[in-house]
């Protein structure tokens, strides 16, 4: 499974980064203002920072904008790591540039996918990465993982459909470990859970009792 990063802080991605666990970065528009920076700076600033690919979200609704818009943050990543991953909602419009763009070469992430029906188009499209949104669909009374497991089984039947399964608006650790079960090909996590898959009570515990018992020890390894 790939581990992204869902956020737009780059001195939070530099510090996630330095783990080696993190395969990705994805941003939206709502995240790139949370940050209160330029957003080519940002993706410019993330694309350096991690290899793998930074999802950048087109603003234009219409497939022509969309088209341009792409294009110039794709160009960031020229050059670097030549990873940007354009992303585009699911509509008609995000669709249609979704098949141009895989069809000239460049990684697309279709987001905002609520429905296994949208999923079947994003792939048919060429995505690179489907985005269902659990915790949105949670919030609504819905359970988003049942969409994430609808998704999964569906493109299994289709070996052809190349997209992974990119499980997004994650709010907590148990949304991770069942997205895994699952088998989702990747989760994109906001740092603050992130760093919650790292922890256990039963690990500090057990690493202070270790310590403790080596110090009485008197040793030293090196
Ligand atoms: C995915 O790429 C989105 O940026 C993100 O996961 C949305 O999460 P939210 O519902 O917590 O805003």
């Amino acid at each position: 499974m790939k581990f992204f990063v869902d956020t737009a802080d780059v001195a939070e991605i530099k510090s996630l980064a330095a783990s080696g666990l993190l395969d990705g970065v994805t941003t939206n528009p709502s995240l790139i203002a949370k940050s209160g920076r330029p957003m080519l700076e940002v993706i410019r600033e993330i694309a350096d920072v991690v290899p793998g690919p930074v999802s950048a979200e087109v603003t234009a609704t219409d497939h022509t904008t969309m088209m341009k818009e792409a294009h110039k943050l794709h160009a960031i990543g020229r050059g670097r790591n030549d990873n940007i991953t354009i992303k585009v909602p699911l509509t008609p419009d995000g669709l249609r540039t979704c098949k141009t763009l895989a069809g000239e070469g460049v990684m697309v992430n279709v987001t905002l996918c609520f429905s296994a029906a949208q999923a079947i188009l994003a792939a048919k499209a060429g995505a690179s990465f489907i985005s269902p949104f659990i915790g949105r669909l949670d919030d609504i009374g819905e359970d988003g993982m049942v969409l994430i497991d609808d998704i999964v089984q569906i493109y299994r039947n289709y070996p052809a459909f190349k997209t992974e399964v990119l499980a997004a608006s994650i709010r907590h650790p148990m949304h991770v470990v069942d997205a895994a079960k699952i088998g989702a090909h990747v989760v994109t996590v906001p740092p603050n859970i992130l760093r919650m898959l790292f922890n256990h009570p039963l690990t500090d515990k057990g690493l202070d009792a270790f310590l403790a018992d080596w110090k009485k020890t008197g040793q030293s390894i090196l």
